[in-house]
C-alpha cells in the first residue's frame, strides 16, 4: 500500500488554535491529507482522523487545548480506531510534548512545527504499525516549499513569506516554537502567487512574524519592498495585504511604497505592545513611543484613509500604574481602528517569566478593562465616520448566520455585512454604509 492510498474512504477533521500562521499550517496539513485520500469530515465525531493544531502564545491558549484533548478521551473510547494527532507550537516545546505523551494516552501522534512536512509518514507509521509516535525536531533550518495546500477560502489566500522569528521579545514564546527567521526566496513566493491568480484568487495576505525584516536573512536589506514590487504586476490579484509589521523595522520607504501601489491595501497592523519607554525597553522591542507615534503620523500624512491596528499587552512585569497610563495616552493619540488587547501571560523559558515584580492578576484585569473600554469607544467613533459613505468591498462569503447576507472587506480591512446574492462572492461591489459599531458594520449594495 502506498502512502497515498492510506486515506482512501477515510475522513479527517481539524481544529486550529492560534494565529494565521497556524491556520495556514492547517491548510497545508489538509492538503497533505487530501493527497493521501482523506476527505474532510462534517464533524469531529465522525472523523477517522482528528487533528489539533495548537498555540502556545498565552497560558489560556494552552489550557484550552489541554481541556479539548482531555475531552477527546471519551470519543476515542467510543471509536478506538480514530487516530488523534496533535501538532503545532505547543507541542514544539519538548516538555509539553512529553507531558501530553505521558498524560493523554489516547493521543496517537505528536509533532512540532519544524517537521510538519513529516506528518504523512508519521501517520503512515501509526496506521500501518499501530504505534504511538512523538517526533519533535529542534532543527529549524528548513524553508518549506512545494507543500500542498487545501485552502479554506477560494477568494483570498495566506502566503507565507518567512518562517520563524529572530526578535526574541522578552515575553514571547514564538521564536522558541517557530525557530529562526527563514525567508522564502522571492521567486518561490512569486510562483505561488501566480498559481493562486490562475485559480481565481483575488487577494493575498503575506504572512510573517515580522514582514519588515523579510529577506534580511538572505542578505537582502530591502527585501520586503522588493517583494511587494515583484508581486504588483500579477494579473488577477487585486489586493495585497501583509502582517505582522514590526515598528522597529517599519520604514518610511514602505509607507511610500504602499502609497504608490495600486494593490497593496491601506491597512497596517503595527503592534505597539506598550506606551511607556521603560516597558518597551524591558520588552526588548527596539523602538520608543516617540518613534512609534512618528510612524503613525507619517502613515496618516501619506495614506490619509489608512486603517491602523495594533496589539497591546498590559501587566508586563514591573509595569506601574503611571506606565500603564502611558499606554492609555498612546492609544488616545494613535487612534487605532482596532486593537487586540492581552493580559501579560508568563511563558516558561522566556526572560520575562523570570523577572521579579510580576503584576498581580487583579491589577492586570483592571488595566485591561480600562483599555478595552477606551479602544471600544475609539473604534466606534472611527467606524461611525463611515456611515453614509460608499465603500468598495470584496465579497468574501455568505454570512454564517443568514444565507441572504454577504460579508466582505474594505481595503482598510473593515468587515461589512449587507444583503445580497451569493453569486457575488469574489466580486468587488459598492456598499453604502448604514450603521457602524465598534466591531460590526452594516450596509447595502448601491450598484445592483
Ligand atoms: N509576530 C507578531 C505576533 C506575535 S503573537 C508580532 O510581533 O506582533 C501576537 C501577539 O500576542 C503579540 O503581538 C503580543 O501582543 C501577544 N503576546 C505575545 N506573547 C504574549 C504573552 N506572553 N502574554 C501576553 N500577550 C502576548
Ligand atoms: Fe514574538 Fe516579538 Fe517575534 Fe512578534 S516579533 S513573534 S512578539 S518575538
Ligand atoms: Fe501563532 Fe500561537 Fe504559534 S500565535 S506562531 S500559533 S504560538
Amino acid at each position: 500500500m502506498t502512502l497515498y492510498q492510506l486515506g482512501n474512504g477515510k475522513t479527517f477533521y481539524s481544529l486550529t488554535f492560534g494565529c494565521q500562521m497556524n491556520e495556514h499550517d492547517s491548510e497545508v496539513l489538509a492538503g497533505m491529507l487530501n493527497q493521501m485520500g482523506f476527505e474532510k469530515a462534517e464533524s469531529e465525531n465522525e472523523a477517522d482522523l482528528l487533528l489539533i493544531n495548537t498555540c502556545a502564545v498565552r497560558e489560556k491558549a494552552e489550557q484550552k487545548v489541554l481541556g479539548k484533548i482531555g475531552e477527546l478521551k471519551k470519543l476515542k473510547e467510543k471509536n478506538p480506531d480514530m487516530v488523534i494527532a496533535v501538532g503545532g507550537c505547543m507541542v514544539q516545546q519538548e516538555h509539553v510534548a512529553n507531558k501530553i505523551h505521558r498524560d493523554f494516552k489516547h493521543v496517537d501522534i505528536l509533532f512540532g512545527t519544524n517537521n510538519i512536512n513529516r506528518f504523512p509518514s508519521l501517520l503512515e507509521d501509526v496506521i500501518t504499525k499501530g504505534k504511538r509516535i512523538k517526533e519533535i525536531t529542534q532543527d529549524d533550518s528548513t524553508v518549506f516549499e512545494e507543500l500542498p495546500h487545501n485552502r479554506e477560502n477560494s477568494i483570498k489566500a495566506w502566503v507565507v513569506i518567512s518562517y520563524g522569528c529572530d526578535n526574541y521579545c522578552k515575553y514571547c514564546i514564538v521564536p522558541y516554537v517557530r525557530g529562526q527567521q527563514r525567508s522564502r526566496k522571492i521567486e518561490h513566493i512569486k510562483k505561488e502567487v501566480v498559481q493562486l491568480s490562475k485559480k481565481g484568487y483575488r487577494e493575498i495576505t503575506l504572512l510573517g512574524q515580522n514582514v519588515n525584516s523579510y529577506g534580511k536573512d538572505l542578505g537582502n536589506e530591502n527585501g520586503f519592498e522588493q517583494l511587494l514590487e515583484e508581486l504588483e504586476d500579477i494579473n488577477g490579484i487585486e489586493r495585497i495585504r501583509f502582517m505582522t509589521s514590526h515598528p522597529r523595522d517599519f520604514t518610511e520607504e514602505l509607507i511610500y511604497k504602499i502609497r504608490d501601489s495600486e494593490k497593496v491595501c491601506e491597512h497596517i497592523h503595527l503592534p505597539v505592545q506598550a506606551g511607556s519607554n521603560r516597558v518597551l525597553k524591558m520588552m526588548g522591542r527596539g523602538y520608543t513611543r516617540e518613534r512609534y507615534l512618528y510612524l503613525v503620523d507619517k502613515i496618516r500624512e501619506e495614506l490619509p484613509n489608512a486603517s491602523i491596528t495594533t496589539d497591546l499587552i498590559v501587566g508586563f512585569p514591573g509595569e506601574t500604574d503611571e506606565e500603564f497610563q502611558e499606554t492609555i495616552d498612546l492609544v488616545k493619540k494613535a487612534q487605532f481602528d482596532s486593537a487586540f488587547t492581552f493580559v501579560y501571560s508568563k511563558r516558561s523559558g522566556t526572560p520575562a517569566a523570570e523577572m521579579e515584580e510580576q503584576v498581580p492578576e487583579k491589577i492586570k484585569k483592571q488595566r485591561i478593562q480600562e483599555l478595552i473600554d477606551l479602544q471600544k469607544s475609539i473604534s466606534a467613533n472611527i467606524n461611525q465616520k463611515l456611515e453614509g459613505t460608499v465603500q468598495t468591498v470584496l465579497v468574501e462569503d455568505v454570512s454564517k448566520n443568514d444565507a441572504n447576507i454577504l460579508t466582505g472587506r474594505t481595503r482598510t480591512d473593515k468587515l461589512v455585512h449587507f444583503p445580497g446574492n451569493k453569486s457575488l462572492v469574489g466580486e468587488f461591489v459598492d456598499v453604502k454604509i448604514n450603521h457602524a459599531h465598534s466591531w460590526t458594520i452594516y450596509g447595502e449594495l448601491t450598484n445592483f
